[in-house]
């Protein structure tokens, strides 16, 4: 639950920090850089700082010191207070060695692609996958919540790149939940899902692998046969009704 708060505690926000008095703001030289080279002109470090905003979704503040509203010349971008600046750092020389890797690729594989931020973080600060933010808040805080949770990421985010709102993610939440026993949660996960993709066979191989965990044969048969129904070329179900133990 922790993660997803975290998550839907960000304010999407445009990407600029209107900078309103140029004499302080952009500031003259750089004071405390360790990975940006002391001579970078500061006009390209505010442009990077202005992609990092967008590819965590947040604002300035979100690492540095300052206040939402306040002018960029009264932030102190120099202190290194909040951790998230100090995890953005290591963040940095850990794409510097990703990229590094990828140059020593061997030749002949078309364009080379560099890897950013925005690789992983889509627009979130903590890049999770949407099955495991709806798996752990179902787990810790329950069923309800974590359907609260999923309409909440899907009216926020629903066409970004952000988070997989197909049909796959609550599958897979639902297929976590089932390992670890939270078997009402598991159902109450597919049923939202059935409301979103009414049609989906798969979803109901999904479900009697479920009752399966749950040692509950009848309805395990009844959901595999259910996905026979909606796709009869629906191997997986049809080889599951087999191991229960009749033809399909
Ligand atoms: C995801 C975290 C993050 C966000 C968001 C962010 N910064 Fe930074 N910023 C850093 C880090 C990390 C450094 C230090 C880089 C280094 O050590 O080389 C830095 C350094 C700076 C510096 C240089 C400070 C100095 O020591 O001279 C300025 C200026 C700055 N940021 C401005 C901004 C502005 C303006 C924004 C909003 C548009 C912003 N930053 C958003 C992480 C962030
Ligand atoms: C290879 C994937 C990857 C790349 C590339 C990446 N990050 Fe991250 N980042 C993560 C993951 C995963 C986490 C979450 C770690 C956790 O909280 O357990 C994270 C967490 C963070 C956090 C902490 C967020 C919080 O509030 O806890 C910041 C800040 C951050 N990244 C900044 C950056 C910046 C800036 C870049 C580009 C310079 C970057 N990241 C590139 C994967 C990545």
């Amino acid at each position: 639950m922790r993660r997803l708060i975290a998550v839907l505690g960000i304010v999407v926000a445009p990407v600029l920090c209107a900078a309103q008095t140029p004499a302080k703001f952009p500031p003259d030289s750089l004071v405390n850089t360790r990975v940006i080279s002391h001579a970078t002109p500061v006009i390209l470090v505010i442009g990077t700082m202005r992609n990092f905003t967008s590819y965590l979704g947040v604002r300035c503040q979100y690492c540095h010191v300052g206040v939402e509203g306040q002018p960029l010349d009264k932030f102190d971008f120099v202190s290194d207070d909040k951790r998230a600046k100090v995890v953005a750092r290591q963040m940095m020389l850990m794409l510097q060695e990703i990229n590094r890797r990828l140059d020593s690729l061997p030749e002949g594989m078309g364009a080379k692609l560099q890897v950013t931020c925005n690789t992983c973080h889509r627009g979130t600060s903590r890049p999770f996958p949407l099955s495991t933010l709806i798996s752990d808040a179902a787990a810790s805080a329950g069923a309800d919540s974590a359907l609260r949770a999923y309409r909440a990421l899907r009216e926020r985010y629903y066409g970004r790149d952000a988070y997989d709102f197909g049909e796959g993610s609550l599958n897979i939440a639902a297929f976590r939940l089932g390992g670890l026993k939270k078997f009402d949660e598991a159902l109450a996960i597919l049923k939202l899902n059935e409301e979103l993709y009414p049609n989906s066979s798969g979803m109901y191989v999904f479900r009697g692998n479920i009752n399966l965990m749950k040692a509950d044969t009848t309805a395990a048969e009844a959901a595999f046969r259910e996905a026979i129904r909606r796709d009869p070329n629906n191997q997986e179900a049809k080889g599951r009704v087999q191991a229960i133990g009749k033809q399909p």
